[in-house]
Formats: C-alpha cells, structure tokens, sequence
C-alpha cells in the first residue's frame, strides 16, 4: 500500500512526529509542505498530513496552501492528521478533521502532541499507520 507523508513543522515538534510515522514506514513518499507533489501524495493509498497550531487555530501557512490545493480531490481517500499545538487543546487538529470529512475524505484518525511529542504521542502518530 502507498502511504504519503506530509507536514510542516516550526520548531521541529511535529517533525518528530513525522519522523517517527516515517521509521514506522521507511517506503512511503515523505516530504515538506512546501515542497510536495501534490500528484505523488493523491496517488497514495493513505496520506498522512501534519501541521502545528498557528494563527488562531490555523494550519501553518505551508501546509495551508498545500491542503488547499489538494482539498477538492481527496474525496473516498484515507487521510491520519497529526499535528502538534500548546494552549488550544488540539482544536486546530478537530477542526482539520471536520474539513478532511466535509471534502469527503476518511479521516483515519488525529495524532496530537503538546509541544514536543511524549512516547505516548509517537506511538499514537505511528498508529494512524495501522
Ligand atoms: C505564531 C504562533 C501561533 C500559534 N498559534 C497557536 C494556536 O492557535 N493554538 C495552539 O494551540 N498553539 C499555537 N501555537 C503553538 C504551536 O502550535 C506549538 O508551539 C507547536 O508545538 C509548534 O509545533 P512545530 O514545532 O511543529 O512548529 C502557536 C505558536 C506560534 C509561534
């Protein structure tokens, strides 16, 4: 199964997420936001997007501009989100997610960190694998 990777990460607190879905899944297409081809990532079976909290609960700019472009297409995909936020409690993530569904999407599930991820966050992000 092809599984795509795609985040983008501040201060490296969602990086280590993806890194550790990344070790789980050594094959799969893993890039930057900023950077990724939207082709690549449609073509996958599972796509795993992450972005921190910023703004007022808004993905970060990157991966706001690369989810929107892919937004109109994900309909029937499987899409995992993770993400890591500190004083919103996730809601950036339960909001993603609400959008992820109203595109028509599966939404697989949401790994979310405060800050840097402890190893129950790593565990939960390499479970959206699963
Ligand atoms: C400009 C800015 C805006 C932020 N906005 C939010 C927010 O709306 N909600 C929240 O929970 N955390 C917010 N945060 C906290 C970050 O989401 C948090 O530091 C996160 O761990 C950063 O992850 P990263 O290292 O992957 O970039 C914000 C941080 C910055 C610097």
């Amino acid at each position: 199964m092809k599984t795509a990777i795609v985040y983008s990460s501040t201060t490296g607190n969602t990086e280590q997420l993806a890194n550790a879905i990344k070790e789980a899944a050594p094959d799969a297409y893993f890039s930057t936001a900023d950077v990724a081809d939207p082709s690549e990532v449609l073509s996958a079976e599972l796509i795993l997007l992450g972005s921190p909290a910023m703004g007022a609960e808004q993905l970060e700019d990157s991966m706001e501009e690369f989810f929107s472009g892919i937004e109109g297409q994900i309909s029937g995909k499987t899409i995992g989100l993770f993400g890591s936020y500190d004083w919103g409690d996730g809601q950036m993530l339960s909001d993603w997610g609400e959008r992820v569904k109203a595109a028509g999407a599966n939404l697989k599930g949401i790994a979310k960190a405060q800050l840097a991820p402890d190893s129950q966050a790593l565990e939960d992000a390499k479970a959206l694998l699963n």
